[in-house]
């Protein structure tokens, strides 16, 4: 019995050692862990069940029946993230460059099965050279089993991908059907065909980073939603994501402990909006300043910054913050924001989180460059996911909220629960000088008469009470309760029940 318990303790080092110290000693040379140190620092403490450990390959094509490296060049198995349960995949790049076979595949396939039937999230650490040449079609349809496997999960549970090294051709589409995607700087890059490709096909001259790294897919692409400076804060963050995400869509989000009090008043948010309504302020500083403990998890931070994504708590519980941001082209939709937004309040949706949506927006951005990109396809997008959403939905209109982006921003008519106002909001069909230059046309050589036409139509229009008097704005709220005002919309819609007509699915504008 002893022997075998030895013999057994032996496979498993062995397994541990993956494709052996010296490519051990090579990753931790170019600043990566291995599969497991990442598995180790993502997971609570000893909380890691490992599953196939043993499986290997079954190619026998270029030599490879004499390589055969336990587990396959894939970690796999399910733990907690503060006592949380998840599912993790965790390439090896150190057996054979972390490619995947057909039955690399398989072991991915069997934890996310596992992870749809009992409600938990995948997380997939993603270190490979792609499909395992060896291996031809059997590894192309490996890639086919894994990508149809993250569709039937899209919705289901939050599927999370952490890019830690290459990530090439079919390789990138897993994780670009996932929920998040995050990258590592200066060690991670994504793309279909890699700089020689590019350069017998284009003939353009590109570094790997210049076409994949971070920050071309976080500033350009908007493939990655995020981009850490090394493995060790990468996995921390990803636990902090984690921390604000529900388990699965049967599930509500995490209540967590607070220390913040919801009745917290701010006094200095009633000096946020400028005097002059085109001069821009911060509205991060808003959305930090209801936060619980001030704690904004941020999406896509290096894209679209006209519009802010990401998540906080209110009362200890998970809410996703959609938000103009005046300081970035005014805070004016566009094709890039509407999209980066659409995407967010989608997932919102899909996982019952509740939606804020805090309104500055004069409109959206006008131009040949914006009509031939397709914005009123991409914009509709936004408005399109607005109005499916059928999760709790509290509005505050801080300033402007004109024309068609005032509809968008989950207005009253696409079935915003609670819609309040700033005093300082200016809710109308344009401003004052765009509409007062229309209807007055004959008037514009004399700007005396135009100045007069203009602050009229500013004192009729450029208030939150025309929207107030017609009741789609609830209530006119002081700035400095905003938080408390806001914590009480949420806590009087716990028990919303509200359902689409039934149909097979929706066609969103794409
Ligand atoms: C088999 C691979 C491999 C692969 C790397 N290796 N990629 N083995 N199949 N796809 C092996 C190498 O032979 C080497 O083995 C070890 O992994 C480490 O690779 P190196 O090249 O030494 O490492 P590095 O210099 O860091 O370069 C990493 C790399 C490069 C950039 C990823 O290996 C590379 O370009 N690989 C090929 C990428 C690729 O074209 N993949 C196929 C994409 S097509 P030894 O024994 O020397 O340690 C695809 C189609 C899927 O994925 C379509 C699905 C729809």
């Amino acid at each position: 019995m002893a022997d075998i318990l030895q013999q057994l303790e032996q496979r498993r080092a062995d397994a541990r050692m993956g494709g052996g110290q010296a490519r051990i000693d090579a990753q931790h040379a170019k600043g990566k862990l291995t599969a497991r140190e990442r598995i180790e620092l993502l997971l609570d403490d000893d909380s890691f069940e490992e599953f196939d450990m043993f499986v290997t390959h079954r190619c026998t094509d270029f030599g490879m029946a004499g390589a055969k490296v336990p587990g396959d060049g894939v970690i796999t198995g399910w733990g907690t993230i503060n006592g949380r349960q998840v599912y993790v995949y965790s390439q090896d790049f150190t057996v054979l460059g972390g490619s995947l076979s057909e039955t690399h595949a398989g072991k991915i396939c069997k934890i996310m099965d596992m992870a749809m039937r009992n409600g938990a999230p995948v997380i997939g650490l993603n270190d490979s050279g792609g499909a395992r040449i060896q291996e031809g079609v059997a590894s192309l349809a490996g890639y086919a089993e894994v990508f149809q496997k993250n569709v039937l999960a899209s919705g289901v549970v939050p599927q999370i991908s952490v890019i830690m090294g290459p990530c090439a051709g079919g390789a990138v589409y897993s994780p670009a059907m996932t929920d998040f995607i995050f990258m590592v700087r200066d060690s991670s890059y994504m793309f279909v065909t890699g700089p020689d490709v590019v350069k017998t096909v284009t003939n353009e001259v590109v570094t790997a980073e210049e076409l994949g790294g971070a920050a071309t897919h976080t500033r350009k692409s908007s493939v990655a939603d995020g981009a850490f400076e090394n493995d060790v804060i990468a996995l921390t963050e990803i636990r902090r994501l984690v921390d604000f995400l529900p388990l699965n869509n049967r599930s509500k989000p995490p209540v967590r402990p607070f220390f913040d009090d919801p009745r917290r008043l701010d006094h200095s948010l009633d000096t946020l909006i400028p005097a002059n309504a085109n001069t821009p302020y911060d509205m991060k500083e808003l959305i930090v300043k209801l936060a619980d403990e001030g704690d904004f998890y941020e999406i896509q931070e290096e894209f679209a910054r006209n519009i802010l994504t990401g998540f906080i708590r209110l009362e200890g519980s998970t809410v996703g913050v959609v938000a103009n941001q005046p300081m970035v082209l005014a805070g004016c939709l566009d094709i890039d924001s509407s999209r980066k937004a659409a995407r967010f309040v989608r997932f919102c949706d899909a996982f019952e989180i509740p939606i804020l949506t805090l309104v500055d927006v004069p409109g959206f951005l006008p131009g040949t460059g914006q009509e031939f990109g397709g914005v009123i396809k991409h914009g509709a997008k936004l408005l399109f996911a607005y109005g499916e959403a059928t999760v709790p939905k509290v509005t505050v209109i801080t300033r402007k909220a004109y024309g068609g982006a005032y509809d968008v921003m989950a207005s009253k008519h696409l079935r915003g629960d609670l819609n309040y106002a700033w005093p300082t909001a200016e809710i109308a069909v344009m401003g004052a000088k765009g509409a007062t230059e229309i209807l007055y046309r004959g008037e514009l050589g004399d700007p005396e008469k135009i100045a007069a036409r203009t602050a009229e139509y500013e004192t009729s229009f450029a208030n939150p009470f025309k929207a107030a008097e017609r009741g789609f704005i609830d209530e006119v709220i002081l700035p400095h309760s905003t938080r408390k005002r806001v914590c009480r919309a949420f806590a009087s819609l716990r028990g919303k029940a509200l359902s689409n007509p039934w149909k097979k699915h929706d066609n969103i504008p794409l």
